[in-house]
């Protein structure tokens, strides 16, 4: 592999005096879908919150694109490059799909190329044309949750990270979701998936880390992961 774009080295992570996350190390490649998976309360989430600056490490390193994450604020991490799906999509019910994608063009640099970026987004989410005007409360969990990615790309990211895209879908279109963000990173951008839904995953990434309780338990690539013993019979039901 390359130099990979994300690399944390040995982060401790925590809440007040309660410490969640513990020694972990992972990295993304340039062009690499990596999942990261693990059940409720494992620290996923937080280890995204880490990335995109919410909160600080308490040691460790957090490196991206070359420069150190851990001093710098959320908004400067956002200019660096990292767009951050969060969990739940954040929508606003009220406006309409176009408005809230519109939203993501929030940076400076990418006000001045919204229009390119929009053209973009359309291209990867044909399906979401000819809603654009449509309320974004009125579309189903799969299609707003592509807009909750398309507005993630509007800021023209190097790297994106996406929290439990597939929560609280029906299968079907959990499968369609995974096919979307498999397509998004097909087109070269480097992707951290957060996901409970360790078989979806496992599906569509090319390597995954495991965390159990806050520390990492497995990790490699993906289709290795989905014969593991450990993996079939702690996540897949097997
Ligand atoms: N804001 C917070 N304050 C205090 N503790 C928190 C906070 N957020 C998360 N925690 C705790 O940190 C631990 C890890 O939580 P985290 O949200 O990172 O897990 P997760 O793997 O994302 O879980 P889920 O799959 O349920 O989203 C949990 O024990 C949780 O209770
Ligand atoms: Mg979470």
């Amino acid at each position: 592999m390359t130099e990979p774009i994300l690399k944390i080295t040995n982060v401790d992570l925590g809440y007040g005096e309660l410490k969640v996350v513990f020694g972990v190390s992972l990295e993304v490649g340039t062009h690499e879908l990596v999942g990261l998976v693990g059940g409720n309360g494992s620290g996923k989430s937080t280890i995204l919150r880490a990335i995109s600056g919410m909160i600080k490490p308490w040691g460790g390193q957090v490196i991206f694109d070359g420069q150190e994450l851990g001093v710098q604020k959320p908004h400067e991490i956002a200019a660096l490059g990292i767009a951050h799906v969060p969990m739940g999509r954040q929508l606003f019910a009220n406006m309409t799909v176009e408005e809230n994608i519109s939203l993501g063009a929030y940076l400076p640099s990418a006000r001045k190329k919204r229009a390119e970026n929009l053209a973009r987004v359309y291209s990867l989410f044909p399906d979401l044309i000819n809603k654009r005007k449509d309320l974004a409360g009125a579309l189903s969990g799969g299609q707003q949750q592509m807009v909750a990615i398309a507005r993630a790309l509007m800021l023209g990211p190097k790297m994106l990270l996406m929290d439990e895209p597939s929560l609280g879908l029906a299968p079907l279109l959990v499968k369609e979701v995974m096919q979307v963000i498999r397509s998004v990173a097909e087109t070269g951008l480097p992707i951290l998936l957060v996901e409970q839904n360790v078989q979806q995953v496992l599906k569509i990434s090319d390597r995954a880390y495991v965390l159990d309780n806050g520390k990492l338990v497995l990790s490699g690539p993906s289709p290795e992961l989905m014969g593991h013993p450990m993996v079939k019979k702690a996540y897949l039901g097997l």
